[in-house]
């Protein structure tokens, strides 16, 4: 069995860990992978799409996962399914739910699924018009690729109007900001939300926090996200069962009846109030570092990754370990601001029942460098999340580069 998997970050090397872990005859490529994905198969040189296609086509590929968005964004699954190739992922009209917040949001309106009220806008009139509606406090968020920092939670009306002023006139964010996003403020708990889907059915995983400010305490600038942990008991049965039966599942189903059928990951970052589920956002692909404490959980990877693509899910079971996994990110000195000159990675042994996800980092005369933005991720696993997150932060203390940063208080959610 021979596997292509897309993208550069640790999300995509706890795929590979999985899938080699579960069938050690598995043989993987990546595209562009990095430094660790190095030891787990083969670096390609290329991303362009029509290059993976024929390399797909040549070297007899059986299945293509897609890691991250923008490849996704780029269609590069309509170009597989064109040329017959098996790809897990959706097509780019069905990436739609990620790549266009406005499609997500008119979506989520006409299937009547829960969200927050919401104008998007580039004309400050009406802008002013929308904030004077809602109650403080108010959410304005920058159009643009601003990677999670363009999102400014205002305490008051006159606040709200000022951020969008210096969002729209080009002032804070450049051009990303001449188009902003004026939210209602949902009061709650955030949880990930992954759903599996063959375009009819889909399987749910456990449910995840992701921790995407930088410092404890949720201090500090966004970022990619800082660690994650899972299963997370705030999810509770009632919940969980409401996200299925009033989220995913009007999702799968209203994007089949518009002509988009989703197939692959559907990620929903949930905002929970009072018990209810609201979405926030949804993502098209694995959350990082999400993937990096889900994976390890899964028994099947490939099978129900083939079900997924093959449309079999109703007839195909995800197992799953009964552990709780704990994931610490280790971010170089400067992020999420600026690059960090290249630091070795000295490893001690790694303690049983935990491991490492690697992203940014080079593999040169056998000795690991990290290369900066998020660096690496410790994996803890255990019978409980108390067990899982101290094995994550035992390894985090044994691995040593210089500058490395990460937060002491991952999973503090369900620990307090
Ligand atoms: P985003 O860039 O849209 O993913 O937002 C980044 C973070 O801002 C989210 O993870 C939330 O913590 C917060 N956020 C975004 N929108 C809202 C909202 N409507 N109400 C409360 N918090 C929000
Ligand atoms: N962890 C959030 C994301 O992958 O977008």
């Amino acid at each position: 069995m021979k596997i292509l998997i897309l993208g550069s970050g640790a999300r995509e090397y706890s795929i590979a860990l999985a899938l080699q872990r579960a069938d050690n005859n598995i043989k993987l490529f990546f595209a562009p992978g990095n430094g660790g994905t190095v030891k787990l198969g083969v670096n390609l040189s290329f991303t362009e799409i029509d290059k993976l296609v024929s390399f797909a086509r040549d070297e007899g590929i059986d299945l293509c996962i897609v890691g991250s968005e923008d490849f996704l964004a780029r269609g590069v699954v309509d170009s597989f399914e064109k040329a017959k190739l098996k790809i897990l992922g959706p097509t780019q009209k069905a990436a739609r739910l990620e790549s266009s917040k406005a499609f997500m949001k008119e979506f989520l309106q006409r299937h009547k699924i829960k969200t927050a009220k919401f104008l998007q806008t580039s004309d400050l009139s009406e802008a002013k018009k929308f904030i004077n509606s809602l109650q403080t406090p108010i959410v304005v968020k920058a159009d643009g690729l601003c990677a999670g920092k363009g999102v400014i939670i205002a305490q008051t009306k006159d606040e709200a109007l000022n951020v969008a002023k210096d969002m729209l006139s080009g002032a804070s964010f450049g051009e990303a900001g001449r188009c902003v996003i004026i939210e209602e403020f949902l009061d709650g708990f955030e949880l990930s939300i992954f759903a599996l889907c063959d375009g009819d059915d889909f399987v749910l995983l456990p449910a995840c926090q992701d921790h995407k400010r930088l410092k404890d305490k949720d201090q500090g600038p966004n970022t990619g996200g800082m660690g994650a942990y899972t299963p997370s008991s705030l999810a509770t049965k009632k919940i969980l069962k409401d996200i299925e039966e009033h989220i995913i599942a009007p999702t799968v189903r209203g994007m089949k009846a518009e002509g988009a059928e989703f197939k692959g990951v559907l990620f929903a970052g949930l905002m929970i109030v009072n018990d209810t589920p609201f979405v926030l956002e949804f993502n098209v692909r694995f959350g990082d570092p999400e993937c990096e404490v889900l994976m390890p959980l899964i028994e099947n990877p490939l099978d129900i990754f083939l079900a997924c693509v093959e449309k079999r899910l109703s007839k195909t079971r995800l197992k799953l370990k009964d552990e709780f996994a704990v994931g610490v990110v280790c971010a170089s000195e400067n992020y999420p601001y600026k690059a960090s000159l290249r630091a070795e990675i000295f490893l001690d042994q790694i303690p049983s029942n935990s491991h490492i996800s690697y992203a940014g980092v080079s593999l040169e005369d056998e000795k690991l460098y990290a290369t900066g933005g998020r660096v690496l991720v410790c994996v803890g696993l255990g019978k409980d999340i108390k067990e899982a997150q101290s094995r994550a932060y035992e390894l985090c203390k044994s691995v040593k580069f210089k500058g490395k940063q990460y937060r002491s208080d991952i999973a503090y959610q369900v620990l307090r």
